[in-house]
């Protein structure tokens, strides 16, 4: 048929910002060139808590080439408001200040900006700044803080709270014939995306050219426009392209600030990069502790969940994500009981990090699961399938759509689950021994407000334009591809303008939304250009066109036609031309209707096949094929990278990634890439990506759900099942290193 194999969305596309990225040509927040640029470099705090008694940057200020040492006694004048510094994703309470007083908070907190003429001289300068502390007694042990846990009072914004208890989770608990209670811990986990965080503010006559790696070029400049009184016309952030950020970028970081700051009081431009070190420091997945209690009957029949969570965060901010709540809707059962509570943390807030929450509480879920399926002898598929709910039951809604079924039954076939000998430690190949886990996977399907315009050209080409990001997702091409897709037109005639404060209105890149919410207010910007083509069509092809609405015509190949009659057709060129282009507007928001009585999920099935070697403990990944319901799949190739990229985050979750806190200092020891371990190529194998049909009419005019999240989720869970087939050894305890397997 003519109008599917002119379909643009759904064909393996290679993103077209590709070539600028391989060649070095796209760039990226600290290689914008300024005129006589400053280079800051910052001074962080050597102590978790406590204040400084001084700063004596005598020697620093010898050190040739530097002209200026920022600390908290030479603070400018900020705005007082907490309002003012809030951004778009801060949790409630009272965002940090950097260089705003002579308290340190934490760990590598920013007490000093060394400005110089070159990044080597304010580095060398950085070095020879002199820190006098008061040292105060930290506490980052979340199990010492535990006792001090509470409900946060305020809620974060987009964070559901936990949802009041189903029927009597405790006598249903107390009352199964099969129970499994357990706990399950977790470690910070430090974001390390390759670009690091940095500004480049270039200054010109009061207005700032702001180049700042950030998931949301709008979101940095309200905080600037903010803290510093400034106007939004005098402020325009950019951010083209981004080297990765994974939840580090939702907010504005502190390098932004201090750039800013400097290029105000000296009038210059000024740029300030974050060393690796630094990034440790940022933002990390916070640290957990769980407990997860299911009854069920004989049959495997869950009949109570009960999932309690305390998270680690700061003195000055509740942080919160939503890690319970997933046990309320992921299975069919009448009893739940699910909590959340924070404990204060002497450490810097933590962030969001890829699926934050669902990463978390899932890995618990998933865990407890799979000892519920050793407890009543299921197969651990069959359990899930057994317990499958329709519904969302605490708030009474059905799915959008729910392709999970496909996902157990495709992801089982490929993987070969049937060849599972379900007895712990039956399988194995020489002196390795072979666990085969699995795990489901559960994440949001979001469409936030988000606007776009689209231009269409005499000649017919398009350009795309709206402050939307991509973070290495694959914004750029999405948006072309619905844009082709919709107006007919081949990918390479879009070009597409994102990363800028002065383009329409988005919010930041996060949560799996960009491509549906973006995409959308592209779809509909390109729906209302086709309106008006037709309207042309009707005036000077009257015949043809008289009795049609746009549902009966077809654009493809730069030409609008008939559905009936394809061989009827006009170019768009001819239609325009006049030589005008047409230029419209759109705007994306979310169907109230559908958020009343439906709720958007995306959906997993992750298999995992581990080898452990028997006298080493060595774990190794050697297979995963991650089934995924996402609705309709934009750019197969895109989706497949971006599964892939979560299954090696949750591999690195599974087996290596941990913070170490020294509990005595508060110090974060490990915070290179040395000593904290992230999956390198030789930690990965086979991973295979298969998604599912799923239609969706629901969650958005394209049947599309977000993909960068659900990849991770799950897999952790997955790792620690395959490792317990594997070995006999349940693992609740990430990550599961090898001491762990061997003790
Ligand atoms: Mo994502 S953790 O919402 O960038």
């Amino acid at each position: 048929m003519a109008s599917a194999s002119s379909s643009k969305l759904g064909q393996p596309t290679r993103r077209i910002d590709g070539r600028l990225k391989v060649t070095g040509a796209a760039k990226y927040a600290a290689e914008y060139p300024a005129e006589n640029l400053l280079h800051g470099y910052v001074v962080v705090s050597t102590i978790a808590v406590g204040r400084i008694v001084s700063i004596d940057t005598r020697d620093a200020r010898t050190v040739p080439g530097v002209l200026e040492i920022i600390t908290h006694n030479s603070y400018p004048g900020m705005s007082w408001w907490d309002r003012d510094w809030q951004d778009e994703t801060a949790p409630p309470g009272h965002p940090f200040r950097p260089l705003h007083s002579d308290r340190i908070l934490f760990d590598g907190q920013p007490i000093a900006l060394v400005v110089a003429e070159s990044f080597e001289a304010a580095r060398d300068a950085a070095a020879l700044v002199h820190v006098l502390y008061e040292v105060g007694e930290p506490n980052t042990d979340l199990r010492a803080a535990s006792d001090a846990a509470y409900v946060p009072k305020q809620k974060r914004q987009g964070i559901q709270p936990p949802p009041k208890p189903r029927g009597d989770a405790e006598a249903a608990f107390a009352a199964a014939a099969m129970k499994v209670e357990a706990e399950y811990t977790q470690p910070s986990e430090h974001h390390n995306p390759i670009e690091l965080f940095a500004t480049t503010c270039v200054y010109d006559d009061g207005k700032l050219t702001i180049y700042d790696k950030t998931q949301g070029s709008q979101n940095s400049q309200a905080y600037v426009c903010g803290v510093f009184d400034l106007k939004p016309e005098n402020v325009r952030v950019l951010n083209p392209f981004v080297g990765g950020a994974f939840g580090s970028g939702l907010r504005p970081r502190y390098q932004l600030f201090l750039a800013v700051m400097a290029s105000l009081k000296l009038k210059r431009s000024v740029r300030v990069e974050v060393s690796r070190r630094e990034m440790f420091y940022l933002s990390y997945r916070p640290i957990t502790e769980q407990t997860v209690a299911l009854g069920a009957d004989p049959s495997g029949k869950l009949h109570s969940i009960q999932h309690d969570a305390v998270q680690g965060t700061s003195r000055f901010e509740d942080y919160q994500e939503t890690v319970v709540n997933w046990s309320g809707l992921a299975y069919q059962a009448d009893n739940t009981a699910l909590t959340y509570e924070l404990a204060q943390l002497d450490t810097d807030t933590p962030g969001d990090m890829r699926a934050p929450g669902a990463a978390t509480g899932v890995f618990a879920l998933e865990t407890a699961m799979d000892e519920l399926a050793v407890t009543t002898g299921v197969d651990p598929v069959e359990l899930r399938k057994l317990n499958y709910t329709y519904r969302d039951e605490d708030n009474d809604k059905d799915f959008t759509s729910k392709a999970l079924h496909a996902c157990y039954r495709e992801g089982a076939e490929r993987f070969g689950w049937s060849e599972r000998n379900p007895e712990p430690g039956s399988m194995r190949d020489g002196h390795q021994r072979i666990g085969y886990g699995m795990a489901g996977g559960f994440w949001e399907a979001q469409v936030v407000p988000a606007e776009a315009t689209v231009r269409l050209n005499a000649d017919g080409t398009a350009e795309i334009k709206a402050a939307a990001t991509d973070i290495g997702t694959g914004t750029y091409t999405a948006l072309a591809l619905v844009a082709a897709d919709e107006l007919g037109l081949s990918v390479e005639a879009i070009d597409v303008e994102i990363g800028d404060s002065d383009l329409p209105t988005n919010s930041v890149q996060g949560g799996s939304r960009m491509a549906a919410s973006a995409g959308t207010a592209v779809l509909l910007a390109c729906r209302a250009i086709k309106e008006r083509l037709l309207k042309q069509a009707q005036k000077t092809k009257g015949n043809m066109f008289a009795q049609a609405a746009l549902e009966d015509t077809i654009f493809e190949n730069g030409s609008i036609a008939l559905k009936g009659d394809p061989g009827q057709s006009v170019a768009l060129t001819e239609l325009m031309s006049d030589g005008k282009a047409i230029e419209e507007g759109g705007k994306a928001s979310p169907d109230k209707k559908v958020a009343q009585n439906y709720l958007g999920y995306t959906h997993s099935a992750v298999f995992v096949e581990v080898r452990v070697d028997d006298d080493l403990g060595m774990v190794r990944v050697v297979r995963v094929v991650s089934a995924i319901a996402a609705g309709r799949i934009m750019n197969p190739k895109a989706a497949r990278s971006q599964i892939l990229g979560g299954v090696v985050m949750g591999i690195g979750m599974a087996l290596h990634e941990e913070g170490f806190f020294d509990h005595r200092t508060g110090r974060i020891m490990n915070h290179n890439l040395a000593e904290y371990h992230v999956p390198a190529n030789a930690d990965i194998e086979d991973i295979e990506v298969i998604f599912v049909d799923e239609k969706d009419d629901l969650i958005n005019p394209m049947g599309v759900k977000g993909l960068g999240e659900i990849g991770i989720v799950g897999v952790a869970a997955a790792v620690g099942n395959a490792i317990y087939h594997a070995t006999g050894k349940r693992l609740r305890d990430l990550p599961f290193t090898i001491d762990k397997i061997i003790a």
